[in-house]
């Protein structure tokens, strides 16, 4: 018999002691399980998601606990999956009744068979997200640990509780998750499991593009996304879900002459930006950043491999991985697409001297973005040079200096034209033409190369010259 060990001091959440009574009223037994659990145990703070499960109905014990909170919150019953939520302060709590059967962890039927509870326990992805505290009155706090699932916390290591095979395609998504675990926790996936994952990797594909996106995301955000990466290169996923990354990998020679890997090449950069950025979509820009380089890959024999263009096709690229992942077709994707489209700017821009009219493009493309367009591209320094990386970030430094002054004067960030069109149509006496559009322009281009300064009566001056060369008559 294993030595029975409590843990009362993760259940001080006044819910925990509700659910008890409440459950001792519908005498069932309750458990907390899952997530809360096990990020308890690995010190990393009180989720605010708590899942509880009951050997009985879920959903009764749900209503129950409503009926003895103040104000007794709403309970949301979602009958197909046999689970009731409520809200409790900042809390979402879960109610599951523990179940016997295999079933799809995301299309749970409702009527199957009521089980004991390591049944349930049985049923779940792994052995760190199995591990249950009981809210029974006579051994409130007690851990439930059918398979040293402890133990696998300890080592830090991802198992599954039955063979591998059967957990996963209870659940496809889990092979994400899994590695998603592992990279969050820097953790091992046991090696039976890893296999696993390439074995049943195919069918990833009946899994929504909304549920793998979430697990990429957590992947993105973790401090070291490279080791997720490295793991769905390795099991085989990534080439089904990010085919356009796994394009990238592989170094081609050709006459002696060689390029770098792309794809590892990429994972650094992820990794680099990762102490510099929480915001997901300029993680995901880190990401995507080089795929055009796959499509645009050439070797010439007189200048080596060029990647011609690839800034451009990769940003085009970027609507179709979005589409094909059914991702937000919003203002994010537009973000990641000028971000792969700029990519390259700043470094080119860095390579030479560092001058006015560069630097103030430089702004009036990126717009608001520039400051994540420079965190990108210093991400994306990965020379082993040690000369050439400190003269890169050296260069960097002066453009982000650059940046400030040049902005700070001539106000290019939100670029609005100083002359309207409406204007110049009233000066000239002009219906809608080609000429207002020729006219704005070179106001734009001489503001840009610093020929006149962005105010308005620089650029009337400026214009009215311009309008006397193109035979323009003022009204
Ligand atoms: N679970 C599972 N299989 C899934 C999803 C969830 O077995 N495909 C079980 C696990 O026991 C998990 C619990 O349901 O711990 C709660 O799932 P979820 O809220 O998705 O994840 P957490 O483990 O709480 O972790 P996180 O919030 O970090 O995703």
């Amino acid at each position: 018999m294993k030595a029975k060990t409590s843990y009362k001091e993760a259940l001080n959440n006044k819910i925990f002691t509700i659910t008890s009574q409440a459950a001792a009223t519908l005498n069932v037994k309750s458990y907390v399980i899952g997530g809360y659990v096990r990020d308890f145990l690995l010190n990393r703070g009180l989720k605010k998601d708590i899942d509880i499960v009951a050997v009985g109905s879920g959903i009764a014990l749900a209503e129950k606990v409503s009926s003895l909170l103040p104000g007794k919150p709403k309970v949301q019953v979602f009958k197909n999956y046999g689970t009731a939520m409520l809200r409790h302060n900042d809390t979402d709590i879960e109610f599951v009744g523990a179940r016997k059967e295999s079933y799809q962890w995301e299309s749970r039927k409702p009527h199957v068979e009521t089980g004991t509870l390591e049944d349930d326990q049985n049923r779940r992805d792994f052995t760190i997200n199995a591990l249950a505290l009981s809210l029974d009155e006579a051994d409130f706090g007690e851990l439930v640990d059918p398979f040293n699932g402890m133990d696998d916390l300890k080592k830090g290591i991802i198992r599954t509780p039955l063979d591998p095979d059967i957990t996963y395609s209870d659940d496809p998504l889990r092979m994400m998750r899994a590695i998603r675990f592992a990279t969050q926790l820097n953790f091992t996936i046991e090696e039976e499991s890893l296999k696993a994952i390439g074995r049943n990797k195919d069918r990833i594909s009946i899994i929504s593009g909304e549920r793998i996106v979430d697990e990429l995301n957590k992947i993105l955000m973790a401090p070291k996304p490279s080791t997720g990466f490295k793991l769905l290169h390795q099991t085989g996923l990534l080439q089904i879900i990010l085919p356009e990354l796994t394009a990238l990998k592989g170094v081609e020679e050709v006459e002696g002459q060689t390029h770098k890997d792309n794809f590892y090449h990429t994972l650094e950069v992820v990794d680099n930006i990762a102490p510099n950025t929480d915001d997901v979509w300029l993680r995901w820009s880190a990401l995507l950043h080089d795929i055009g380089k796959a499509p645009t890959k050439k070797f010439h024999k007189k200048i080596g491999w060029t990647f011609h263009g690839h800034e451009f096709v990769g940003g085009k690229m970027v609507k179709k991985l979005f589409e094909r992942l059914h991702m937000p077709l919003n203002h994010k994707m537009k973000y990641v697409s000028k971000m792969v489209m700029l990519s390259s700017r700043p470094i080119v821009l860095a390579q030479d001297i560092v001058t006015d009219s560069a630097v103030r493009r430089l702004i009036f493309d990126a717009g608001e973005d520039v400051e994540d367009l420079m965190t990108l591209c210093e991400a994306d320094i990965t020379t082993k040079n040690p000369q050439k990386f400190k003269k890169y970030h050296n260069n960097f430094k002066i453009v982000r200096q650059k940046i400030v002054e040049v902005e700070e004067r001539d106000h290019v960030r939100n670029f609005q034209p100083p002359i309207s069109g409406e204007e110049i149509m009233e000066i000239f006496n002009l219906k809608p033409s080609r000429e207002i559009g020729v006219l704005k322009e070179a106001i734009k281009e001489a503001i840009l190369e610093g020929e006149i300064p962005n105010e308005y009566n620089a650029a009337h001056d400026f214009m009215m010259e311009k309008a006397l060369k193109m035979g323009l008559k003022t009204n």
